[in-house]
């Protein structure tokens, strides 16, 4: 293929594809029957996450989406109140899921970039009144993806923790790029541990491992969790060939997510030179947002000029586009859509 016959993939992180390397671990993995707690390497894998942020138990589940669900689904009862961000993915991109598989409610807060503060979820928890759903839930997303892979204080969420604690209500963490934030910020991932009740992590983004992600709990959460996932039709059996990458990923690509960082600063002080861009979110992690604000031409327009380039963009909004960058994106092909973002 010549280079302008490669794709380049924006679209998400989701597109990696396994390497060789990858591959090989996969094809060599030890397997056994998950659903009876005998696959080897899914009991390794479980450990190994569990470990790296410092808690007790993990359960291996095929998407984050997933591990969302079943997390707020142990956490709550039906009629409960979970309070999120209006963009968070557990609300916006889960069809429904908080409603239809633990018949909870949300409780929207606005955030910036992504992220709610103490001071903003104190006024929305419910008092202790027949009339009002019980507040049971917070839910954080850290990177923020419609945040533009923001990351949260890690000084802010303790306050957040207290503030649950004070309340009696569990705090969960949709980490689906908590490891972006980690690599970003050259945190210890034990402080997440601490100050979480559970923490969903994917293996399929950033990690570049083809499926998977992990929910983190105390043993008792874990072990009600495993329940959940048997219902949700969620019991894999030799998931250890999956498990095998997800190992893979922990071991060989999390420091390399600082690459990303790099390509995704080097898009961006691009984009704050082109005429057509208005505002770009600040940038921290591997995602980019930016504006189309131009009389001349519009999102959807630069999306197509850019996709005649085979360089493969998405639209966020009618007016805002998000960029990617991940282990699929060479320097090179940053070279590349420079040249082209320089042109449009
Ligand atoms: C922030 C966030 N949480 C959760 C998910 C869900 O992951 P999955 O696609 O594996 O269901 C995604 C997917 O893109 C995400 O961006």
């Amino acid at each position: 293929m010549s280079q302008l016959e490669t794709p380049i993939e924006f679209r998400s992180d989701t597109f990696t594809q396994p390497s060789e390397a990858m591959l090989q671990a996969m094809f060599a993995a030890k397997v056994g029957d998950d659903v009876f707690g005998e696959d080897v390497t899914v009991n390794a894998l479980e450990r190994s996450v569990a470990d790296f942020f410092g808690m007790e138990a993990g359960l291996f589940c095929p998407s984050g989406t997933m591990t969302n669900q079943i997390a707020i689904q142990v956490h709550t009862q039906p009629g409960d109140e979970v309070i999120c961000e209006a963009g968070s993915h557990v609300y916006f991109y889960e069809g429904g899921g908080i409603a239809k598989n633990s018949g909870a409610q949300v409780r929207l807060v606005q955030g910036s970039y992504g992220q709610i503060t103490a001071e903003q979820i104190l006024p929305v928890i419910n008092p202790d009144d027949v009339h009002r759903a019980r507040t049971r839930l917070v839910s954080l997303e850290n990177t923020c993806n419609r945040g533009g892979g923001s990351c949260y204080n890690l000084a802010e969420i303790a306050k957040i923790r207290s503030l649950c604690d004070a309340h009696g209500l569990g705090l969960h963490l949709d980490g689906a790029r908590l490891m972006n934030a980690i690599v970003a910020n050259q945190e210890n991932p034990k402080e997440y541990g601490k100050m979480f009740h559970s923490i969903s992590l994917c293996l399929s983004k950033g990690l570049g491992a083809p499926v998977g992600s992990v929910l983190l709990g105390d043993a008792a959460f874990i072990k009600q969790a495993r329940r959940v996932r048997k219902v949700m039709g969620g019991g894999m059996r030799q998931a250890g060939y999956l498990a095998a990458a997800g190992l893979f990923a922990m071991e060989h690509n999390i420091n390399r997510l600082a690459e990303d960082h790099a390509h995704a600063k080097q898009l961006t002080s691009v984009l704050a030179d082109c005429n057509w861009v208005g505002e770009i979110f600040p940038v921290e992690t591997n995602i980019v947002i930016f504006e189309v604000a131009s009389a001349l031409k519009t999102a959807p327009e630069i999306i197509a000029a850019l996709l005649s380039q085979n360089i493969r963009v998405s639209a966020m909004s009618p007016t805002h586009i998000r960029m990617v960058t991940h282990l699929g994106v060479t320097p090179e092909m940053i070279h590349r859509t420079v040249e082209v973002l320089k042109g449009l």
